[in-house]
């Protein structure tokens, strides 16, 4: 596909996505949405395809949604399009995905980075909520998302004073699950996505979901639904060969069946 707004390689079994607006820091607008949602549903649909890594330049991952695009909006004209509305479809991706951050991540960006799966970070990267500064509030799970990674206390604060936490306090809170010189960024989420791309498919997908319904269920539901995954797992052609792969001392070759 012809995209405007992002770069897209295959690299093996992995997607590399880059945001590609730099005049504008990789604000997020509706066709880098668009273009998101594209990319997003055929690496789900991809066999081929394992794991993805989304990043942005070396200045900034993104400085946010498009406050141009948003500025001489209504609100009839936000409720009748129900602005933002397509970022449920990126983070109901079904397969697992990285986001690494170098520079900016604010506001639109900081949340679509706490959207990934696993997010990691340059040593140079700077996270915020800025919105309160703008007149409004975060718009696309910010207040949710960033609160449930690093506490009421952290969140409301960011939320409240607009301020940037750096990486290293990123890493402290449990915001990143690790900080890389800013020149290996991209190589580092490489290779990390490589390890979940050698991993059994549909384990993949089960984990991804099981873990995400921790933030939904309550613990003993979330409890029997693993268990209930980790059954179904028995009904495939993997389990099989993982199980048996071991035993005979060999390496595992995955089909995703
Ligand atoms: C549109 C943006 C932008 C954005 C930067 N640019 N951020 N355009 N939307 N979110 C544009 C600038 O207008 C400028 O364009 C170019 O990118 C370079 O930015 P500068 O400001 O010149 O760069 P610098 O001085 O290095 O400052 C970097 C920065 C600053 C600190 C990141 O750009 C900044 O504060 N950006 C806004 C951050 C923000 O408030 N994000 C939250 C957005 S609201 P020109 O044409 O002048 O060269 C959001 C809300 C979501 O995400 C939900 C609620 C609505």
């Amino acid at each position: 596909a012809d995209y405007q707004t992002i770069l897209v390689e295959a690299k093996g079994a992995v997607t590399l996505v880059t945001l590609n607006r730099p005049d504008a820091l990789n604000a997020l607008n509706s066709t880098v949405l668009k273009e998101l949602i594209d990319v997003f549903a055929a690496y789900d649909a991809d066999d081929g395809q394992r794991c993805l890594v989304l990043t942005g330049s070396e200045k900034a991952f993104a400085a946010g949604a498009d406050i141009k695009e948003m500025a001489d909006q209504g609100f009839a004209q936000m409720y009748a399009s129900n602005f933002f509305q397509g970022w449920e479809k990126v983070t109901a991706t079904r397969k697992p995905w990285i986001a690494a951050v170098a520079g900016y991540a604010l506001g639109g960006g900081c949340e679509v980075a706490m959207m990934a799966d696993i997010l990691i970070a340059a040593d140079t990267a700077k996270f915020g909520q800025p919105e309160i500064k703008l007149g409004v509030t975060p718009g696309m799970g910010g207040s949710q998302r960033l609160t449930h990674a690093i506490g009421k206390a952290k969140a409301m604060e960011m939320c409240l004073t607009g301020r940037m936490m750096d990486a290293a306090e990123a890493e402290r809170s449990g915001l990143v699950a690790r900080v890389v010189p800013a020149a290996d960024l991209v190589a580092e989420a490489l290779k990390l996505a490589e390890t979940i791309a050698s991993m059994a498919p549909l384990a993949a997908i089960a984990t991804k979901e099981q873990v995400n319904a921790a933030y939904e269920m309550t613990l003993a539901q979330g409890i029997n639904f693993e268990r209930r995954l980790f059954h179904g797992l028995f009904g495939s052609k993997d389990q099989k060969e993982g199980m048996s792969a071991f035993v005979a001392k060999r390496k595992a070759e995955w089909t995703g069946r």
